[in-house]
């Protein structure tokens, strides 16, 4: 049986590429709506070509960072255009590979806005019983394995991920009483367009063979996600949920 039904209509972030595509296609094949959400409007329409039933899927198209100060009523908007949602699944985010030493603060603002303040502020105003159906409303934001990894070159972003575990747990505290659920996913190397390209690769050579499986598939990730939007998770909040072959 299907883990959802039509009434059920998810945001998700990222949805344009690799682990934020995945997710939506599995809420869309679990019978939910999505409301699929990134930048680049021309990955999100192939997306909609892509999923199992193209009519449960909604897009819309912008940078997540304009919305820093203005969430609630971005979130507002949405909810007038879409009705109350049952949950969000925040995949959007990018990577800063670069030694701590000639790391500048511009670029690590960038990057905690999108990887850390966006999800933060539109979480919790989520967590709104305006915006979201109340009980039973649950989020879910990709955080990363390197938040505990400490890997070289990783400092602003794993310190994003990490800022990122410890606010959306103290969100989930605040929310426990109105029977909303909040958690993170930590996955390490996720083979998706941010890892996958000349880049990355070069600069990570060899990594792979440190993992008994290989690389993950977006959809090792997607799986857990659409689990902890699901019922079936209906006890688990607060956490972060390690996703990973090798670093035990
Ligand atoms: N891949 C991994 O190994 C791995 C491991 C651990 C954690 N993660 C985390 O998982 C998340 C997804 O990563 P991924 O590997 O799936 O990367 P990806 O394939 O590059 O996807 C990133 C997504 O974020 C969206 N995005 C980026 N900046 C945005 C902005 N300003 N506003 C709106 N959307 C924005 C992109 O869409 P547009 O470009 O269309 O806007 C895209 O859909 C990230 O937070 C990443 O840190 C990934």
């Amino acid at each position: 049986m299907a883990l959802f039904n039509e009434e059920n209509i998810f945001i998700v972030t990222g949805a344009s590429s690799g682990i934020g595509k995945a997710v939506a296609k599995k809420l869309i094949e679990e019978n939910a709506k999505v409301l699929a959400i990134a930048r680049n409007s021309e990955r999100l329409q192939l997306l909609e070509r892509e999923c199992s039933k193209p009519k449960n899927l909604f897009i819309e198209t912008t940078d997540l960072t304009e919305h820093l100060v203005d969430m609630p009523s971005y979130l507002n908007f949405l909810k007038s255009k879409y009705g109350k949602f049952s949950g969000l699944a925040y995949c959007a985010g990018y990577i800063m590979l670069k030694p701590a030493l000639t790391t500048e603060y511009e670029e690590s603002l960038n990057l905690f806005n999108i990887n850390y303040f966006a999800p933060v502020m539109m979480i919790k105003s989520f967590m709104d019983k305006r915006i979201c159906i109340g009980k039973g409303a649950s989020a879910v934001a990709v955080a990363s394995a390197t938040a505990f990894l400490r890997e070289k070159g990783l400092c602003i972003y794993s310190g994003t991920k990490a800022a990122l575990q410890v606010s959306l747990a103290t969100i989930a505290k605040e929310v426990a009483s109105k029977g909303m659920r909040v958690n993170t996913v930590s996955p390490s190397d996720i083979k998706t367009p941010m890892t996958m390209n000349d880049d990355m690769l070069n600069l990570r050579q060899g990594r792979e063979k440190t993992y008994p499986f290989g690389f993950g598939e977006p959809n090792d990730v997607a799986e857990i996600v659409v689990f902890l939007l699901s019922n079936k998770a209906k006890w688990l909040t607060g956490h972060d949920y390690i996703i990973d072959c090798a670093s035990f």
